[in-house]
């Protein structure tokens, strides 16, 4: 008891710091922040989305490069996708301490580099090689003139050693003009992959397809509502005006990418795509249940059930259920409101089948439910004119029961 009061209280303060914990337990960003003759170097591993690549490894050696050193590099005025290739030499995938670097194994070794490890690198054009010359001095070689190793910046036992270098080091694999990596189209990803009714819908309302466009590049996580939820949302949606139907759909956007990793160490509210930036609405919930992650609006709850895509900068996951704004949908119990005369029938529809029934267009019941032609049959026959009352709504709480079954069979 004692646990579960306690865990109640914690539980909000896990939601409301809303902070996104990194998996790697370190923050490259904020450990070169304190060593500002590296900003530039800083500056380019954020703008190339390195730093999330690195903050999410362990076991991992950054060779960092002065402002000074870092000036010849940019000179070759590289587009961000070569530069992010230069840079990647600068990332070894295994643990150089200086200590390790001044007692390598025959004097020598060739480390894999994330340029390497991320398959861009043609044969074996990702490797650096890591000499110790006598005398101390140890050098690193792409395929282009070596570097020294400087100074040790920060090390933590064989997770991250950060190390200073003399010169950037690239090669002409690496600087060789990258293309846009295999340029996903969004719609056409998800209109693929089981979220055909969603994409159509970007496609076709303002400027939905282009907000979503052009947000990759900055970084975009994208919760898509699996067909069959989103046809059965459509009436709903259809109801909208056209200024809350670009809402809806920019709402299942969030302008930061977030690896499933992520979002399962993460709890907390996020702005989306449909956020105004100073009101800060058009938020929701990222709440995780050990391996489940879910997406909560006061409204409703949604569950991640797959993965289209998970490629820094762009991540796309499949929800079970189209996300509802509070700015644009109650909550059910306010919605509907308690009918007057209530039979017991009616009290205990379940909320789903409440649901289902204002969805979809009701059954024709006629003119023969007044009130009068009621009293009528009551008279005439109780029992069976009530039931004649609750017919409509039994009939669409079944028909609701059977969907729902038929929706958790098929996902
Ligand atoms: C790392 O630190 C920077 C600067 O403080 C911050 O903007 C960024 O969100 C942090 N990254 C993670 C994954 O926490
Ligand atoms: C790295 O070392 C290997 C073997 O020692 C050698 O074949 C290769 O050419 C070297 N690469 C560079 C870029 O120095
Ligand atoms: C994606 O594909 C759709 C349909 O083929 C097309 O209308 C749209 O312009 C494409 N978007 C981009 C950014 O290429
Ligand atoms: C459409 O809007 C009207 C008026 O707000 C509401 O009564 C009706 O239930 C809505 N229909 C759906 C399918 O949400
Ligand atoms: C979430 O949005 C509501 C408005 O819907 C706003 O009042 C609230 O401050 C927002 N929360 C955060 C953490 O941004």
């Amino acid at each position: 008891m004692r646990l579960l009061l306690s865990l109640g209280l914690l539980l909000p303060l896990l939601f409301l710091s809303g902070s996104v914990q990194v998996s790697g337990g370190h923050n490259i960003t904020e450990i070169l922040a304190e060593h500002p003759e590296f900003s530039t170097f800083n500056h380019y591993l954020t703008a190339t989305h390195l730093a999330g690549e690195i903050n999410r490894r362990k076991t991992i050696t950054v060779l960092a490069v002065s402002n000074a050193g870092m000036a010849p590099l940019l000179a070759k005025h590289l587009n961000v996708y070569a530069l992010k290739n230069a840079l990647s030499l600068h990332v070894l995938v295994d643990y150089f301490g200086a200590q390790k670097l001044h007692q390598l194994n025959g004097g020598t070794a060739a480390s894999s580099s994330l340029f390497q490890a991320t398959g861009a690198a043609p044969g074996t054009t990702g490797f650096v090689n890591i000499t110790n010359h006598r005398a101390g001095r140890v050098s690193f070689a792409a395929d282009s003139a070596p570097a020294n190793f400087v100074k040790s910046i920060k090390e933590i036992s064989y997770d991250l050693a950060i190390i200073q270098i003399s010169s950037a080091l690239s090669s002409p694999e690496a600087e060789a003009p990258t293309p846009a990596p295999a340029q996903v189209n969004l719609t056409t990803l998800m209109a693929k992959k089981g979220c055909k009714t969603f994409a159509d819908l970007l496609v076709a309302t303002g400027d939905a397809e282009n907000t979503f466009e052009s947000n990759v590049g900055g970084g975009l996580t994208v919760f898509c509502p699996i067909d069959q939820t989103m046809k059965a949302f459509m009436p709903k949606f259809k109801n909208l005006t056209a200024d809350g139907k670009l809402s809806v759909l920019l709402y299942h956007g969030i302008p930061v990418y977030n690896s499933i990793q992520m979002l399962k160490s993460s709890n907390g509210v996020v702005n989306t795509l449909a956020t105004d930036g100073t009101a800060k609405n058009y938020n929701f919930t990222v709440q995780n249940d050990g391996e489940v992650v879910t997406l909560k609006t006061p409204v409703m709850l949604a569950k991640i059930t797959g993965t289209l895509i998970d490629e820094d900068p762009l991540a796309v996951y499949t929800i079970d259920a189209v996300l509802e704004p509070r700015e644009l949908f109650k909550p059910e119990k306010a919605k509907v409101p308690a009918p007057a005369p209530a039979p017991t029938a009616k009290a205990e529809a379940p909320t789903k089948s409440r649901k289902r029934h204002h969805a979809s267009p009701p059954a024709p019941t006629g003119p023969e439910e007044a009130p009068a032609d009621n009293q009528k049959a009551a008279n005439d026959e109780s029992a069976a004119g009530g039931r004649a009352r609750a017919g409509p709504w039994v009939a669409a709480a079944a028909a609701a029961t059977a969907l729902a079954v038929a929706a958790v069979v098929v996902a």
